[in-house]
């Protein structure tokens, strides 16, 4: 059994640093990229507070596709370029969004949203594989901190994927 409580930390330093330890732990040993995005989004939405929906999206090719997620129903496909998920993809920069009401393009899927992150996922090639999307009812909830400690986990996240044993 895997315990993904609500981690104790006295900043958010290190609670990324024990979410990512968790992480490690979960996704080692296993290459499936369905299951270590489900594995991944059920323990990050675990984990931290404030949050309404976590997920990836994935790029088929020509677009990204809604894949494993945490949180209400949403939007199946995202253009490159729109959105705050589309903007991280084509401009293969972590967007942090105070604001979504003030973003141009923000796609709404679930109204509850205020505040954003998107973190873009390249393979070693520096190919886009999709995108990292964490969303929260609180305005401006991610800040410096939870942008490396995204970062940080998606690392994790793609070596998983390229784990031979
Ligand atoms: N808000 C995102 C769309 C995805 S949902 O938040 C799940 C965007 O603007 O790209």
């Amino acid at each position: 059994m895997f315990d993904a409580a609500p981690l104790a930390a006295a900043n958010k330093t290190e609670l990324y640093q024990g979410l990512s330890e968790q992480m490690g732990g979960l996704l080692h040993g296993e290459r499936d990229r369905i299951a270590n995005a489900a594995n991944f989004a059920s323990l990050v939405f675990h984990s931290l507070d404030g949050l309404n929906w976590c997920g990836f999206y994935f790029f088929d090719g020509t677009e990204l596709v809604v894949g494993p997620f945490q949180g209400k129903p949403a939007c199946v496909r995202i253009a490159l370029g729109k959105g705050v998920c589309g903007t991280a993809a084509a401009t293969r920069q972590t967007q942090v969004v105070a604001d979504v009401h003030a973003f141009p393009g923000h796609i709404a899927c679930d109204a509850a949203s205020r505040s954003e992150i998107v973190v873009p996922l390249f393979d070693a090639s520096g190919g886009l594989i999709g995108v990292w999307d964490v969303d929260s009812p609180l305005p401006a909830r991610f800040d410096e901190d939870d942008r490396l400690g995204m970062e940080r986990l998606c690392q994790l996240f793609l070596a998983s994927l390229r784990e031979t044993a």
